[in-house]
């Protein structure tokens, strides 16, 4: 045996008697060499036969990690069948419970809509903040009406260059969080008895919206894969006279599928030619695991029909309550709905976040989140690979905090959620993601906080309540 094979066979041991566990970083090649007294070359040659096996993989700038083992990897849920009616929608009640117990803080969050609250500069905004403030013109604090501070819209102008687009700071109008960009992005564009069509299953706000204004929706089935199904979207345009559609084009929430660059141009082209305007969710999308951000819709879309919603609430600053829709031709008519909405949005939050932006630095506090976010998906995935029962099916996002768990058929999500709740543990049942109330034998879990032993002995405890729950 060579000595790079020998190398690789010590370390493989090491992971198979959990000595090195998933998720963990293997030393670097540097002290790797000096440690078993061989060259560079050997650790590198070593590390490369470990990664063909599937047992460790590299995260570029950062090191060579332990990944779960091939054989443990579950298939990812299956993709959805949705009827093709529209229906009206109705999902409040549901919802606000389940939103409501989720909340306490003496629970495990892993039913939360955010991140960890601690994997976010808090200090740094604050110091923002208390500096923005002291600064703004007094004027400021009356003048600012929508669109919102100029030099905010530009620092958010600044950020599309990353995925190659060009945006002019006048077209995007500030709102407090995506939520509000949606809501209005959505009245800007229907009215009542509107037809929307949207992903099946669905943000639940999406939902929400849909029913408060009075509108229909009709559901395209999306694959956990890779998104929104185009042949059915086609299908629904043809069918339905659909005035908007509502679609999350990267890490999708709750099944985490992003649609594939070129699919992307096609759903541009496909709603161009019916002339049906897109309000694009991207909330999620500085949250990527690969080494490029996502590119999102809108950036192939030539007729200005897609509004684009983004939010720092999800990625900087939760609380803060700062949102945008780069709304193009829209723009002017967001602007009066916004005004006649909230009038405008918290100019001290506004005024934090761009001094915030302008200060540098967020790009590295996002390299730092998407790297204990892409660990502890490892480690949730680990423990439900082990704990869960035998035929669960499980998503696997390249970004974002969720994941889309499938438990075998007559498994009850909504019973499993209550029985969790008793042991203090969270999560979403998938009924809260479907008008029609689907989705009962799937769970939606947040890994999206720095993974602790206390986390893994709650995710062992709620695969002990799913497999008993069946009994
Ligand atoms: C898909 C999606 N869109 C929008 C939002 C709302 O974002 P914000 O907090 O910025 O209003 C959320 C938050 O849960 C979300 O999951």
């Amino acid at each position: 045996m060579k000595r790079y094979e020998q190398l690789a066979e010590e370390i493989s041991h090491q992971i198979a008697a959990r000595v090195l566990r998933v998720g963990d970083r293997l030393p670097s090649v540097r002290q790797a060499s000096q440690a078993h007294r061989v060259s560079r070359g050997t650790v590198l040659r070593a590390y490369y036969a470990l990664e063909d096996r599937g047992e460790i993989r590299t995260r570029p700038r950062s090191g060579y990690y332990v990944t779960p083992p091939r054989a443990a990897v579950p298939p990812r849920p299956l993709p959805t069948r949705p009827s093709t009616a529209t229906r009206s929608v109705d999902v409040r009640d549901f919802v606000f419970e389940v939103l409501e117990a989720i909340t306490a803080r003496d629970t495990v969050p892993f039913g939360s809509a955010f991140p960890s609250p601690e994997l976010f500069p808090l200090q740094k905004l604050a110091s923002a903040m208390s500096s923005a403030t002291r600064r703004l013109d007094p004027r400021d604090m009356v003048e600012h009406l929508p669109p919102g501070l100029p030099e905010l819209r530009r620092q958010i102008a600044r950020r599309y260059l990353q995925v190659g687009m060009s945006v002019d700071p006048d077209d995007i109008v500030i709102t407090a969080g995506a939520l509000e960009a949606l809501n209005l992005s959505l009245r800007a564009v229907a009215g009542p008895g509107d037809v929307i069509a949207i992903e099946c299953p669905s943000f639940y706000a999406a939902l929400d919206a849909i029913e408060r204004y009075g509108m229909k929706a009709v559901e395209v089935p999306t694959d956990p894969s890779d998104g929104v199904n185009l042949g059915a979207l086609a299908d629904a345009l043809k069918k339905h006279k659909v005035k908007a559609c509502w679609l999350m084009t990267n890490f999708q929430n709750p099944v985490g599928s992003s649609i594939p660059e070129d699919r992307k141009r096609d759903l541009i082209e496909l709603l161009a030619s019916h002339e049906v305007p897109l309000i694009e969710d991207d909330v999620y999308a500085d949250l990527y695991f690969g080494e490029n951000p996502p590119k999102p819709a809108k950036a192939f879309d030539k007729r200005g029909l897609v509004l684009h919603c983004g939010s720092f609430s999800k990625c900087l600053a939760p609380g803060y309550r700062i949102g945008w829709t780069y709304a193009g031709r829209y723009a002017r008519k967001l602007d009066r709905e916004k005004l006649m909405t909230t009038i405008t949005t918290s100019i001290p939050t506004q005024a934090a976040i761009a001094q915030y932006l302008g200060r540098g630095g967020y790009d590295h506090h996002l390299r730092t989140l998407r790297r204990t976010l892409e660990e502890s998906q490892e480690h949730m995935r680990q423990r439900i690979v082990r704990d869960f029962p035998q035929g669960t099916r499980l998503s696997r996002p390249e970004g974002g905090y969720f994941l889309w768990v499938e438990l075998p058929p007559h498994y009850d999500a909504v019973a499993i959620y209550r029985a969790a709740l008793e042991q203090k543990i969270t999560m979403l049942p998938g009924p809260v993601f479907s008008p029609q109330r689907k989705f009962t034998n799937f769970l939606r879990l947040n890994y999206g906080m720095k993974w602790t032993s206390a986390l893994d002995d709650a995710m062992a405890a709620l695969g002990k309540i799913v497999s008993e729950s069946r009994a």
